[in-house]
């Protein structure tokens, strides 16, 4: 992604560390988090620094290099699984982490005993991982811009963005590609209650690339809608599920209701990371909950009823038949075909 002029991935490894746009200062400051122990990548995580599905999956990646790097040659297994368990404990929604994890996890493992060769090889699956994520979400750049026409408006909820992947974005890997092949379009930006992704990092990025777009507050989507004034909705994920139910950051589910009473096209871009074919059915995802500080405080002072409190689940699921497709690099899928896939399903 082009910020201010210079190429940048979301998150990167140099020198031994992790390297990490800090999003949580995003779009004021423009700030890179070096982390140099697996611990610290997983508080990274936790409070946000790196956020977005295939970003934590990248961050995790990284962290298990940095665990291999620490690890003892005696316990060096142990060790291991050890780091694998704290770094997945970080977020329990999006899939790509677990994902990313266990494909680093398992190519070390694979190695022993030889020692010096499992911790070579852990940057280099890490590195896999990442690339092969920078290019799948390209290749959903290329297969979503096909549905964007000149003079759509477009919705789109939270950050999908080139942040919250390692590069290029899902929902905004789409815009993206869409405006640099020269189409003319508009983006509504939900602010996205209460971490502003959307107000603070979507149109950071869609300004960035030159998108025409304007932020709205989450609860004006169906004013819009039912004004005729979007075309298309396009989100990304952070699981998707067998039957084509899928989490993605609450307030996504009632976009998806709003957009089918109102006939509007509903997609969803996701890499081969989000997907969870595991994962029978949204009811089996685990929703993490956030603190309740993220609802009653802006930054750091106190904006509800002193003495009332709040929930905040961090993501909701939307039932596959409320989606129009899936975008993938593989092409835009029914959500009744999860399964294509996986060819050994069929
Ligand atoms: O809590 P967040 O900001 O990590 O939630 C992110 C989302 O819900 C995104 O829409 C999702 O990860 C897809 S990003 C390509």
């Amino acid at each position: 992604m082009i910020i201010n002029g210079q190429e940048h991935r979301s998150v990167s490894f140099k020198d031994g560390k992790v390297l990490l746009i800090n999003q949580n200062k995003l779009p004021h400051t423009f700030e890179i988090t070096a982390c140099e122990s697996y611990q610290q990548v997983a508080a990274a995580i936790h409070d946000m620094t790196v956020r977005g599905a295939p970003a934590i999956g990248a961050a995790g990646a990284y962290g298990m290099v940095l665990a291999a790097m620490s690890a003892s040659d005696q316990n060096f297994s142990k060790d291991m699984e050890i780091a694998l368990a704290f770094l997945l404990a970080s977020r329990p929604t999006a899939v790509d982490l677990k994902n990313a994890l266990h494909q680093v996890h398992a190519d070390i493992i694979s190695c022993l005993p030889d020692i010096n060769k499992a911790k070579e090889i852990a940057l280099v699956s890490a590195e896999r991982f990442t690339d092969a994520s920078a290019e799948d979400c390209r290749l959903i750049g290329e297969v979503g811009q096909e549905l964007i026409k000149d003079e759509m408006n477009i919705l789109t909820h939270c950050n999908a963005g080139a942040l919250a992947t390692v590069d290029w974005g899902t929902a905004l890997a789409v815009l993206r590609m869409a405006h640099r092949k020269g189409k003319k379009f508009f983006v509504y930006v939900d602010e996205t209650r209460p971490r502003l992704q959307g107000a603070r990092l979507t149109a950071f990025e869609l300004q960035q690339e030159g998108i025409s777009h304007a932020i709205i507050t989450d609860s004006m989507a169906g004013h819009f809608m039912q004004q005729d004034r979007i075309d298309l909705v396009i989100t990304g994920a952070d699981r998707i599920c067998l039957n084509g139910d899928f989490a993605n950051k609450i307030g996504t589910y009632s976009l998806a209701v709003l957009a089918k009473a109102h006939n509007i096209p509903f997609y969803v871009a996701a890499p081969q990371s989000t997907f969870d074919l595991n994962c029978e059915k949204g009811n089996d995802i685990q929703i993490e909950e956030r603190s309740v500080e993220e609802i009653t405080h802006l930054n750091g002072k106190l904006i509800a009823n002193p003495g009332s409190t709040a929930f905040n689940p961090a993501f909701d699921v939307t039932p596959g038949a409320f989606v129009t497709g899936f975008i993938t690099c593989k092409g835009t899928i029914n959500p009744s075909d999860i399964r294509v896939l996986n060819p050994s399903m069929e």
